[in-house]
């Protein structure tokens, strides 16, 4: 696939990184220095290179928004028209401070985003999951026992693409539905960032589901 990143930062140059090594076609754009984005293209090591955020999504088959919650509408506007590409968003709705959610318990930050782009597919991906872990699952993905990792959105197609990503990732998919089940993982992910950012340890946090019933 050819995959534009919107904001190349901890998450978007990780995954970045991680899609061109998986053999997609990428494109890095939005940071405060062209260098770094042609830093992150040759460290790639592959089909990557270095463009403005119209460059990321002209003929781009998906598009991961990467961005601060604050600099959303600033990088959809440099993107110019998305309609009809597939947007996987690892985006939280934080405050400025990032200290609370702006959106949650009635709506997410995935559904807003949705409404700021009607025709265009939004899955949330990604947004779960700390980026410090990203590289270490892309190396063991051939393991057993790969990492799950939920997404969810409306369109199906648009779904099958963000579940192709994945698991190029190193993850397992795990479809929890419609968008709006993005509130419930939205929050989840702010309590797993307290967890490990705020008691002072490394973010080496575990957490287990135990499958009940079949
Ligand atoms: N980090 C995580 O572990 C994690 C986990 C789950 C979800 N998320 C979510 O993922 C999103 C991205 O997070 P992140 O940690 O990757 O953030 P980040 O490292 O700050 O990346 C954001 C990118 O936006 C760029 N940027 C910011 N202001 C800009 C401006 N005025 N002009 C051009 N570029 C600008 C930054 O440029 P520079 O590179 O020059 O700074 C950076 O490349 C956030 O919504 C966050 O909530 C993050």
């Amino acid at each position: 696939m050819r995959i534009g990143i919107l904001g190349s930062g901890l998450m978007g140059g990780k995954l970045g990184t991680i899609f061109t090594r998986a053999g997609h076609d990428v494109v890095f754009s939005y940071a405060r220095s062209e260098e770094k984005l042609s830093q992150l293209a040759r460290d790639a090591q592959g089909k990557a290179r270095a463009g403005t955020p119209a460059d990321a999504a002209r003929d781009a088959d998906a598009l991961l928004l990467a961005v601060h919650w604050s600099r959303v509408d600033d990088v959809l506007k440099q993107a110019g028209d998305v309609s009809g590409k597939v947007i996987v968003s690892c985006v939280l709705p934080m405050s400025m401070e990032d200290s609370e959610l702006v959106v949650a318990h009635t709506s997410s930050g995935a559904e807003v985003l949705a409404q700021k782009l009607p025709g265009t597919p939004v899955v949330s991906a990604f947004g779960t999951v700390p980026s410090e872990v990203l590289f270490g699952v892309f190396v063991a993905r051939h393991k057993p026992n790969r990492p799950s990792m939920v997404y969810c959105g409306h369109d199906e197609s648009a779904k099958q693409v963000a579940a192709e990503l994945i698991r190029d990732t190193g993850f397992d998919p795990v479809d929890l539905g419609p968008l709006r089940l993005a509130r419930y993982a939205e929050p989840f992910t702010l309590l797993m960032g307290q967890l490990a950012y705020e008691a002072g340890d490394d973010p080496a946090i575990a957490y287990r589901f135990e499958r009940f019933g079949e």
